[in-house]
């Protein structure tokens, strides 16, 4: 099938009419682009996993314009989940709920709980009120790629599988929106994002973030699968001296062409070598973190990444990086 990017009103109105014909529609969000469909028919659910190649195991988010939808796909909201919805909706966090019976089990991969996000992007908003139903969307490219961040990328991965790309520009954040379950004793973070634990922990109090370890079955089930991967190897390194090394060793043993990537202030010590700043700050450098691994996977042979912080929205990007590489982490 053709795939038309579009923009402006009449793409948001034509997205929305292939929406509430069961077809499946790229649209903008602040974080990244999602793949969207109508939360309420399996059908069209069901589309969005065979464009994306993704594991029908691995739940979708469930997107509304606004929080006076909630009782449409959640079946109880505790008062946690209106405090946090208050203070970071919209914009970039989901929160786990226990599901609404109108809430199909292919969206939620048989889970009984579902996740909720109210995007803050402009278009998103559009788009989801136009639509009329709540739209279930994972990012919008090919299971294990990495997230885009642009209509290119998503027509990169899904060029030929999908419709529509309603093109809505560069997302703002960068990295996907924070994960948190309300289900536990205490509340979790099942993916971190540019809405920090602390944050969290400012509005309600105790908050832990899951560390990834999986036993028995994952309560995020995205966490087991391999996420964001390059077409080229990626390692990450913590110490300048040792990626200079490492720059060297892999001109040695078989790469031509690899790049470092390094925070703005850290640039004047890869002199001479391939290197790109992704920023100043860590909310600079997640803005550009997967927007410039797809640039740089086509025009280098390796990518050697700076540990960035492992706190805070430093910690979310690195969370990011880290399956990037696979067990490539030194
Ligand atoms: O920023 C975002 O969240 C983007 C935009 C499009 O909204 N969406 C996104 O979706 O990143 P996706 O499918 O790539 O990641 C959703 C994550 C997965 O790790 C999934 O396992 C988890 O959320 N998730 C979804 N529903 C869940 C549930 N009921 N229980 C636990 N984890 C859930
Ligand atoms: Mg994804």
């Amino acid at each position: 099938m053709e795939t038309k990017i579009l923009k402006d009103d009449s793409a948001i109105l034509m997205g929305a009419e292939l929406i509430q014909q069961g077809e499946v529609v790229a649209f903008p969000t602040e974080t990244v682009y999602g793949l969207g469909a109508n939360a309420f028919n399996p059908d069209a659910v069901n589309k969005i996993f065979i464009a994306k190649g993704r594991p029908n195991d691995n739940p979708l988010i469930v997107h509304l314009s606004d929080i006076s939808q909630i009782l449409n796909v959640a079946d109880s909201v505790p008062p946690l989940a209106y405090e946090l919805f208050n203070a970071f909706s919209p914009g970039p966090l989901t929160i786990v709920l226990p599901k609404n019976l109108a809430i199909p089990y292919t969206v939620t991969a048989n889970l009984d709980t579902v996740g909720v996000r109210i995007p803050s992007h402009i278009v998103a908003q559009k788009f989801i009120k136009a639509c009329g139903v709540p739209v279930a969307a994972p990012s919008a490219n090919t299971s294990t790629r990495i997230s885009p961040t642009d209509a290119t990328a998503v027509f990169e991965d899904l060029n030929t599988k999908i419709p529509l790309i309603i093109d809505g520009g560069q997302c703002e954040v960068g990295i996907e929106s924070t994960v948190i379950t309300l289900a536990e004793k205490i509340p979790t973070i099942l993916r971190p994002g540019i809405i920090t634990q602390s944050m969290i922990s400012n509005i309600i109090g105790q908050v832990k973030t899951h560390k990834g370890e999986i036993i028995g079955m994952a309560q995020a089930p995205g966490m087991k699968y391999k996420h964001y991967s390059p077409i080229c190897e990626m390692f990450i390194i913590k110490n300048t001296d040792e990626i200079i090394e490492k720059f060297k060793w892999l001109l040695k043993n078989g790469k031509t062409n690899p790049v470092i990537f390094c925070r703005n202030s850290n640039e004047i010590y890869y002199k001479g070598l391939n290197c790109i700043a992704l920023g100043d700050t860590d909310i600079e450098i997640a803005h550009n973190v997967f927007h410039t691994m797809r640039l740089a996977e086509k025009r280098y042979d390796a990518i050697i990444s700076e540990d960035f912080n492992n706190e805070g929205i430093g910690g979310s990007v690195m969370n990011r990086l880290y399956k990037s590489a696979g067990i490539k982490r030194i």
